[in-house]
């Protein structure tokens, strides 16, 4: 069977699945036993026909796909799949390019290059800056604090990646409160020890206060690294970039900001303000899978020193040839060799929307987050916990009597059981909340009326009872 035949059952497929975001559960019916046995068969001892797998695969994932590109799945920070992105990403697949080098893919090297320039351009970072295209927003942190521990080595004349971190001078890592578990993750991955981060208080939308940064930096010794957040993950709160900028640089701080959403604020004339300050940082991380709605995975890193950034992560074997026409390797940008030519479609993305589409997309993103609290505002036992800044909503049902925490839990699991929408639950300063990301470029007024009234729904029965934990 040609190998077409397979790739028009595929189309097939995801047209009509396309087609049944806006109206399919978000979340699947089918039990996890029937899931299992969907998928659990005895491996083949022969091959099977091409189409035959593909049709067998997906009437067995179709039972338990979640459908977060869909325009009312409100889950973790999930952006959905912009169309031009979804088939750029099938034309990857099908060049099936290896990322890597030059030589491996002209064309994979060339696109990421223009990609990377166009990001510095729309989200207002330094145009010299280097840029690497990542998995992740994980490990794009991993990457630049890669950068930023080999710099301040560095300047204290110390090769880390020759000599480690045995007997190097001393680095204090600053972070704020609210830090993001992968920024922990990554400096964990880097030899920090998570006992030794220094945490500073945070405000109450968890935003990093820079007299509590002041102090602590007085208190650092030796070289120190400090990392800022762009967008709470549960706030959407940004932190006050200038400020700790200023901390930075009398201090001789590298300032890193996870920007793993809120970096996107930049694209925005009107949002723009948010981010105020954060180009004077030393490196960034962001997603492009979150509000750039390119499909997983897809994270990108950029440092403003991109010598330290290659001496971080370069690699040199005799086999793997560099480019004698082409300065920029992709691989010296970033942890893996072999990797998927990521930048085809983050590069469709960007024409796709373009300036305008761009900043559009974000705005309606946050104005939806705001109509999404204000119809559930009117709620008496819902409070909105946080500033809708940005995208995030906190929710949280306080009835007049009971348990609020057992009363917000019980709401979250009715309104994920009628799957007219899909949101998480959280813990913020100690109170249980539902979790609202609006992050997906199809999500429209009515999906954000639609999915209050199923909140609403979960929560009125719940504010007349009494709820015990
Ligand atoms: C602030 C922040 N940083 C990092 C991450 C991790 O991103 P990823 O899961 O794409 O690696 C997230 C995910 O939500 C985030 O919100």
């Amino acid at each position: 069977m040609a190998s077409e035949d397979a790739l028009d059952r595929a189309l097939a497929a995801a047209r009509t699945y396309i087609a049944s975001r806006t109206e399919r559960p978000v979340w699947p019916r089918t039990p996890l036993a029937d899931l299992r046995a969907a998928f659990d068969i005895p491996l083949p001892s022969d091959p099977v026909d091409p189409c035959v797998v593909v049709d067998e695969l997906s009437r067995a994932a179709d039972r338990g796909v979640v459908t977060t590109t869909g325009p009312r799945y409100f889950g973790f920070v999930t952006g959905g799949a912009l169309p031009a992105t979804v088939a750029a990403e099938w034309l990857t697949t099908a060049w099936d390019q290896n990322g890597a080098l030059f030589v491996m893919s002209p064309a994979a090297a060339v696109a990421e290059d223009v990609a990377g320039q166009w990001l510095l351009d729309v989200l207002g970072l330094p145009r010299q800056s280097s840029v690497g295209f990542v998995t992740g927003c994980h490990m794009a942190n991993f990457t630049a604090l890669a950068a930023a521990r080999h710099e301040v080595l560095r300047r204290a004349g110390w090769d880390v990646e020759a000599e480690g971190l045995h007997g190097a001078p001393p680095i204090t890592v600053v972070v704020g409160d609210e830090v993001h578990v992968s920024a922990v993750a990554a400096l964990r991955y880097l030899g920090f020890g998570t006992r030794h981060i220094v945490r500073v208080a945070a405000d109450d939308q968890g935003r990093m206060r820079p007299d509590a940064l002041a102090a602590a930096l007085d208190r650092a010794a030796g070289s120190v690294i400090v990392c800022a957040q762009a967008g709470n993950v549960n706030t959407g709160a940004f932190d006050p970039f200038d400020a700790i900028a200023d901390l930075a640089e009398k201090r001789g701080a590298w300032l890193h900001v996870d920007g793993a959403f809120g970096l996107w604020a930049g694209a925005s004339e009107t949002l723009r303000h948010l981010v105020r300050g954060v180009d004077r940082a030393d490196s960034w991380a962001t997603d492009a899978h979150k509000w750039l709605n390119v499909p997983y995975d897809s994270g990108l890193v950029f440092v403003a020193h991109p010598a330290a950034h290659r001496a971080a992560m370069s690699v040199a074997a005799a086999y793997l040839t560099r480019s004698a026409d082409e300065p920029r390797e992709p691989m010296d940008w970033v942890p893996e060799s072999s990797r998927r030519a990521r930048g085809f479609v983050v590069y469709a993305a960007l024409r796709s929307l373009g300036r305008s589409g761009l900043a559009d997309l974000v705005e309606r993103c946050c104005r939806l987050a705001r109509r999404f609290a204000d119809r559930l505002r009117e709620e008496p036992s819902i409070r909105i916990l946080n500033d809708v800044v940005l995208n995030q909503v906190l929710v949280r049902v306080e009835p007049a009597s009971g348990d609020a925490d057992a009363a917000t839990r019980a709401a979250l699991k009715r309104v994920q059981e009628e799957r007219v929408c899909w949101l998480g639950g959280t813990r913020w300063h100690g109170m249980e909340a539902m979790r609202i990301s609006v992050s997906n470029w199809s999500t429209t007024d009515e999906d954000i009326d639609r999915s209050a009234e199923s909140i609403i729904r979960a929560v009125r029965p719940l504010s007349a009872q009494s709820i015990s934990p």
